[in-house]
């Protein structure tokens, strides 16, 4: 077809001509190129030595766990509901006493200023802006006071690791009570170092060693390591130095031997709330809640523990049903995305954590990149529960998920059998009863996938 083309003159091109300002701080123009946490972790890869990108990013064994809780989130289906009015929508939730602006909060981890040099500073001050929580572990690179000092208005949490010299755990908790952490997250899921393939071929050690290898590799990472030798050495909230690698840091310190009867002397110890971080199983989930905590954190650690752990979002249905509205369900391992944290609210979480995602960009970006995490989760959870047709949290309900599952257990004898593949969602645990009635949603597997009712067998 034939068209009418004419010279465009300079007043057509003047409205088409929008030249952003240079930004001038690489910092904030880096960061303004990430649009997920993916983005984050690209960035975070290029200006972090191996060794250290590698001991975040990395995983026990063969890093199933890891890579099967990711591939969990992304094989679900939503079913959205349409005509509601989503103008406003609150992404607020009430968590242990206290209200987080956001569904999530910051998970502990160890060695972070090792990380970035801005460390737990970054993350808690990024946090208490936000006003999420954040958590500080036992293995944290700043003390509690600290913490308090960079987040002195927003919530911080202690996670506690139970240590041989019990005297040296309990004065740390009491630091960390005595600085206003208000929640303690008691780790159970360390009984041993699991192994870290990544860290021993790489010959990773804390602090990192000066070897011709890790030379070469500092080399396109200047800033990294200038701010590693020009800030404060790395000591540890919990003990004064340590020269070795993580698994034997982990195994010399750790007490093998804390049992139930331990957890309920731990509880009694802290003044605030008390929470079980690493359950992995239902039945455990019942015991400790029998013990009276306050809360379950259902976690494989990020898959940096025991490989093939059970995926914790896989198990949200069946321990939402039996304890939802008893006590406190937080999730983790595996988040990388606004849309992950919706499908585990839905699936009957109260709350979730996020370890990596918090790493990735304060490896990207020091505190701004913290920053960035944040807004970039948030931004996907607004949008997320927007299209879904909710406008509060505590709308979401297991009808708006339907988990595809690729790998069906097998029947063991003796046990319950695997349960059959339907495409029923499971009923809305019991907190979630009030959640207004929605028209059944007709989920469609995707190719190869099979719809699961949201259970698995323990
Ligand atoms: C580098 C790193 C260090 C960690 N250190 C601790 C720790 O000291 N204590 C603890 O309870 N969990 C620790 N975790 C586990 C996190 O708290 C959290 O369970 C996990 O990161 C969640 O998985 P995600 O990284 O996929 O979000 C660590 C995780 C990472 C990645």
């Amino acid at each position: 077809m034939k068209m009418e083309r004419r010279i465009p003159r300079p007043a057509d091109l003047a409205p088409l001509m929008r030249f952003k300002p240079l930004e001038l701080d690489g910092r904030k123009r880096r960061l303004a190129k990430a649009h997920t946490i993916a983005d984050l972790r690209a960035i975070a890869k290029r200006r972090t030595p191996k060794g250290a990108f590698d001991y975040t990013d990395g995983a026990a064994e063969e890093e199933l766990s890891l890579a099967r809780a990711r591939r969990a989130f992304r094989e679900i289906e939503f079913h959205p509901a349409i005509l509601r009015d989503v103008s406003q929508v609150d992404t607020s939730v009430e968590i242990f006493g206290g209200r987080s602006a956001m569904p999530f909060g910051i998970a502990p981890t160890g060695f972070t200023r090792m990380m970035q040099a801005e460390g737990e500073r970054a993350g808690s001050s990024a946090a208490g802006a936000a006003g999420i929580p954040f958590s500080l572990s036992t293995l944290g690179t700043t003390s509690p006071e600290g913490v308090r000092e960079a987040n002195p208005d927003g919530r911080n949490w202690f996670q506690l690791y139970m240590q041989k010299d019990r005297d040296k755990s309990m004065q740390l908790m009491q630091r960390a009570a005595d600085a206003g952490f208000d929640t303690l997250l008691v780790t159970v899921d360390v009984p041993a170092a699991g192994a870290r393939l990544r860290d021993s071929y790489n010959g990773f050690t804390i602090p990192p060693q000066l070897t011709p290898r890790t030379v070469l590799n500092a080399i396109p990472r200047p800033e990294w390591w200038w701010n590693f030798l020009t800030t404060e050495p790395l000591t540890f909230a919990s003990l004064s130095e340590w020269n070795g690698t993580i698994g034997e840091l982990l195994d010399s310190l750790f007490d093998p031997t804390v049992d139930f009867d331990d957890l309920e002397w731990i509880r009694d110890q802290w003044p605030g709330k008390v929470a079980v971080k690493g359950i992995q199983t239902l039945d455990d989930a019942k015991a400790v809640v029998d013990r009276g905590v306050d809360g379950i954190v259902l976690s494989n650690h990020g898959g940096r523990q025991l490989d093939r752990a059970p995926i914790p979002f896989r198990l949200l249905p069946s321990v939402a049903a039996e304890l939802g509205g008893k006590t406190t369900i937080v999730v983790d391992t595996g988040i990388m995305a606004g849309a992950d944290i919706v499908a585990a609210l839905a699936c009957g979480a109260d709350f979730t954590l996020v370890g990596r995602a918090y790493l990735y960009g304060l490896m990207a970006g020091g505190r701004e990149g913290v920053d960035r995490t944040i807004e970039i989760l948030s931004k996907e959870i607004v949008r997320t529960m927007k299209l879904l047709g909710v406008s509060s949290v505590a709308e979401l309900n297991p009808d708006h998920v339907t988990q595809l599952q690729r790998m069906v257990p097998v029947a063991r004898p003796g046990a319950a059998v695997a349960p059959p593949a339907v495409s029923t969602p499971a009923p809305a645990p019991a907190k979630r009863a009030a959640a207004k009635p929605r028209a059944k949603a007709a989920s469609k597997p995707a190719e190869g996938l099979v719809a699961s009712p949201n259970r698995t067998t323990s």
